[in-house]
């Protein structure tokens, strides 16, 4: 063996193991000074001698190259769901179902934490990990090997070289990363997640690792999948051996074996899973022992030895001290309650959103009622009802205030009744305020450094009333703001700068225009591929794409009609804003892939992909997805049950795929 090569395998079993004391046993050794030192040292020998570098490398860990869709996964054994229960009497019958079952023979029962995160199936092959596959619909998952070499304490390499292995378990967000996941979004402009779970799968279909690494996802296991030289033959047996092989397992795992001791351990974890560092909603019973696992079997569903036990969503009671009306991009009012604050599931909640008109009408809410809150983990906190027997007689009855709290213009309530809004129309400091948020978020204009605060600012200084104004924005009028250094003005004036090459996708998705999402801006940038095209598209045109309604292409016709958003489009024209649609990726970045000319129409239900999904993947391919099948379309592609398209394809000609057929010529066109 040469010394280089000598060296590098040092590294990488010193590394592996600084790893594991890190994310595993959370007592590092040495500095993540020291550990970058490392891992520096490894990256630049792999570089120096590429013939080297393994896919089990833990530079691997870093981030590779974005990959241009998700590939789907069959499992080689499906990965089950599993009943619940809710109450101790369920799980009383569960425990005697399962004795009945077994002749009345002792039973072990395995007690776990139910992790709040995404299912996973992590497969090793001959102890190199080769993929990470979501559960999907159980039978087949996303491939989403990429994201899975970013987590800290997932083993890329296992101690013995088994054939095949696999290990289940939860992808989870911690509470603390989630924090500061959703700081970094706030600051960046965008909407933060509800909770760590919706958060974590969010990462989880980044497209690009180097973005997923940043979120900090962690890994428990709690059990194996079908495996080929491993023998255990109960589940503690299976937990010993994935701990072995350097998974994380909770430590919060007991055996009992009288159902009472269970629910007494379940009962035990209602309040203390506040406490732990990462959401649980619920616990896990197994029955330990294999050979009795094999005897219960499955139903259709779900294993019949296992059971989940749900904690219920908790309430609480307090006082509805105040209403704030929250003024939206569209000029609605919101209202929401300020509580006096109550601890529950864990955090302390004093707001809540009321919704709309109808929503206090209905529950009869007044200010100063004593109200139901629940929350459940870090779900968004919900008025449940009101207390009416415990009035004293000094509530108030809500009432929607006549003028706008933000600019001070007549409120009205809108043709169905349920909301009031501002009718200060663009003048409404209030309405420009989120106007500029959702332009300056994240997945629409992303711009760096223009977040709430600054925006709070820039509008009450006068500095900016409307979008193009930010593009007008000077060095020395940002400095006479206060608390604005001339760092950080030159900061927010090159963040401003960069994103005027967003291109139109992101443009449209910023504009606020009515009904119109992140999606499908994408898609009316992807049909019409610059402004002028879409701004004299009528409304019947629009009606025509695939995946727009009336109502959408109403609305969105009317929003390019109306002067005031035309001359927002003319402004930015003149102030050097891309109103083109970016270049989508090369066909180098697409691994050669090129759909150019292209059109596809998709029809019947596929196995494997969404149909947004497919759809997507197409378009990124520069491939055009359609609704209807005519002399035009290059491809049919037919799932199971395709009605009349199939037929009408026939009947023209067009040339008709299966999914596996559509695989194969994407990867024919890849080369
Ligand atoms: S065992 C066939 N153990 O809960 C049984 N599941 O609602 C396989 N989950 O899809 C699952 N923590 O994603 C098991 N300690 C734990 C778990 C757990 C979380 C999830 C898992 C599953 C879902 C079922």
């Amino acid at each position: 063996m040469t010394n280089v090569k000598k060296r590098i395998d040092e590294l990488r079993t010193q590394i592996d193991n600084h790893n594991h004391r890190y994310y595993v046993d959370a007592s590092p050794e040495i500095s993540d000074r020291d550990f970058d030192r490392l891992l520096e040292e490894l990256k630049s020998l792999e570089e120096q001698h590429p013939d080297l570098l393994t896919a089990d490398s833990p530079t691997q860990r870093v981030g590779g190259k974005p990959i241009a869709g998700f590939v789907t996964v069959r499992h080689r054994e499906p990965m089950l769901s599993i009943d619940n229960s809710y109450s101790a009497d369920d799980l009383r019958e569960f425990d005697k179902r399962i004795r009945k079952l077994l002749g009345g023979e002792p039973v072990t029962y395995v007690v776990e934490l139910k992790i709040d995160g995404v299912a996973m199936s992590l497969t090793y092959d001959d102890g190199v990990f080769t993929t990470g596959a979501t559960r999907g619909d159980g039978e087949q998952g996303d491939d989403v090997t990429h994201n899975i070499r970013t987590i800290g304490d997932v083993p890329l390499k296992l101690p013995e070289a088994l054939p095949h292995f696999e290990a289940r378990g939860e992808v989870y967000m911690t509470r603390a990363a989630f924090a500061a996941n959703n700081r970094r979004r706030i600051a960046e402009g965008d909407e933060p997640a509800a909770n760590p779970r919706n958060f974590a799968a969010g990462s989880l279909k980044l497209l690009d690792p180097k973005e997923s690494r940043k979120r900090r996802l962690q890994f428990f296991a709690y059990a194996l999948g079908p495996c080929e030289g491993v023998t255990v033959k109960s589940h503690l047996e299976s937990l010993d051996l994935l701990r072995r092989f350097g998974f994380q397992i909770s430590p919060n795992i007991e055996a009992f074996d009288t159902i009472d001791a269970v629910i007494d351990y379940c009962n035990s974890w209602a309040t203390k899973r506040h406490d732990l560092g990462y959401e649980t909603d619920g616990m896990v019973i197994k029955v330990n022992d294999f050979a009795q696992r094999k005897r219960l079997g499955t139903t259709s569903k779900s294993p019949r030895w296992v059971i989940a036990y749900k904690f219920a969503a908790e309430q609480g009671m307090t006082k509805l001290v105040s209403i704030d009306l929250q003024v939206g991009k569209l000029g609605t009012l919101t209202p929401v309650a300020n509580l006096e604050p109550v601890k529950l599931a864990g955090t302390t909640v004093s707001r809540a959103s009321l919704h709309n008109a109808d929503f206090i009408e209905a529950k009869d809410i007044r200010v100063g009622d004593m109200v139901v809150v629940e929350k459940a983990g870090e779900i968004i906190p919900y008025v449940v009802r009101s207390e009416p027997e415990a009035r004293t007689g000094s509530e108030k009855v809500i009432q929607f205030p006549t003028a706008c709290p933000a600019c001070g213009s007549p409120v009205e309530r809108d043709k169905n009744g349920v909301f009031y809004r501002c009718t200060g129309g663009r003048k409404c400091t209030g309405q420009i305020k989120e106007v500029l948020r959702a332009f300056a978020r994240r997945s629409a204009m992303d711009i760096e450094g223009l977040g709430e605060k600054i925006i709070e600012q820039l509008v009450d200084a006068g500095l900016v009333n409307g979008i193009p104004d930010l593009y007008r924005l000077t060095l020395d009028g940002l400095v006479a703001l206060e608390r604005m250094g001339k760092k950080s003005a030159q900061n927010l004036l090159d963040g401003i700068a960069a994103s005027k090459e967003r291109g139109l996708a992101r443009l449209l998705a910023g504009l606020a225009i009515p009904h119109v999402g992140d999606s499908v801006a994408d898609l009316l940038a992807n049909e019409f591929g610059d402004v002028e095209a879409l701004t004299s598209a009528s409304a019947d045109r629009l009606n025509e794409i695939p995946g727009i309604g009336p109502i959408m292409a109403q609305a969105i016709h009317e929003f390019f009609q109306d002067d005031h958003n035309r001359r927002i489009v003319d402004d930015l024209r003149a102030l050097g804003v891309k109103l083109a649609q970016d270049q989508r990726p090369s066909p180098a970045q697409t691994g050669g892939v090129d759909l150019t000319g292209k059109t596809f129409v998709v029809t019947g239900t596929l196995a494997r992909y969404s149909r947004e999904d497919i759809e997507a993947l197409i378009r990124q391919l520069g491939g055009k997805p359609t609704g209807s099948v005519s002399n035009n379309t290059s491809f049919l592609i037919a799932g199971e049950k395709a009605g009349s398209k199939l037929d009408k394809a026939k009947q023209l000609g067009v040339t008709v795929l299966t999914e596996d057929e559509f695989d194969k010529l994407i990867a024919k066109e890849s080369g």
